[in-house]
């Protein structure tokens, strides 16, 4: 059984004071959990203070995007060597507003995600269609797309330690989630995938997260979805309680037994 994982995207938002007190709210809300991998990913700026305030707890820090190179000229910018050293095991690679306002292309998120790999971060591949792509028909192959591109030159043991999410560009930030439905089918596509590119038996040990509009009200029928091993939380993420509310009932489904 994979189980299931809740990331925290907090994108950029709230000053180190506010990310300390938001990451101890959550860090006391859960002490021991149960069934559910729980991950934040504040702003670079907060994310010494976060990992200060989560020294010694279960709760893992991540960051929302690396450069692809360990260090050198490239102003602005943070290595994951450097998020690594933070404390950071996670990381985001491929967030469709990364994509759209940086214009990341599928190649230098391709070497994102190999180089997070090669500093022992686990990855997070954000894939995902746009209003336009779905209205035309295109989301398989947009996502197929984007997949086998990020995961290119990745050998098939690495994959089993990738995580993928799959986050409709329509669905973010606007209060419609895709249904359980829709974002089953896209998972279910993606893992058929995933067996070509390495095998069955990986293809089934890697968690596909769905982000868009996840919130307190909608995750319990989202992860009760056999293909849905947890979310990716954008705005809902930056409010302890819905955050707390968001975990405990994915942790509910992570260990009662699907359909
Ligand atoms: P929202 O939960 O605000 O829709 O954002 C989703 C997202 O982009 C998480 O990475």
């Amino acid at each position: 059984m994979r189980t299931p994982v809740v990331i925290g995207n907090w994108k950029m938002h709230g000053t180190v004071a506010e990310a300390r007190v938001l990451a101890g709210a959550i860090r006391d809300a859960i002490r021991r959990p149960r069934g559910v991998q729980v991950v934040v990913c504040p702003p670079f700026t907060a994310l010494a203070a976060v990992a200060e305030v989560l020294a010694g707890s279960p709760i893992q820090l991540g960051a929302q995007t690396c450069h692809h190179e360990p260090a050198g000229a490239h102003t602005g910018e943070i290595s994951a060597p450097m998020l690594a050293d933070l404390g950071c095991r996670w990381v985001l690679v491929g967030h469709s507003e990364r994509r759209k306002e940086i214009g990341e292309s599928d190649e230098v998120i391709n070497l994102k995600l190999r180089a997070a790999m090669a500093h022992g971060l686990t990855p997070v591949l954000c894939v995902g269609e746009t209003a336009e792509e779905r209205r035309q028909g295109f989301t398989f192959t947009t996502v197929e797309g984007q997949l086998r591109a990020g995961l290119a030159g990745v050998t098939a043991a690495q994959m089993e330690k990738v995580v993928l999410a799959y986050e409709p560009v329509w669905a973010i930030g606007t209060g419609v989630n895709a249904t359980p439905t829709q974002a089953g089918e896209v998972h279910g596509y993606l893992r058929g995938l995933l067996s070509e590119l390495a095998s069955k038996e990986a293809a089934q040990s890697v968690r596909i997260l769905y982000g868009g509009s996840v919130k307190p009200e909608n995750v319990d029928t989202l992860v009760a979805e056999p293909e849905i091993d947890g979310a990716l939380v954008g705005g809902a993420s930056l409010n302890a309680p819905g955050f707390v509310a968001i975990v405990r009932k994915a942790a509910r489904a992570g260990t009662a037994p699907k359909e």
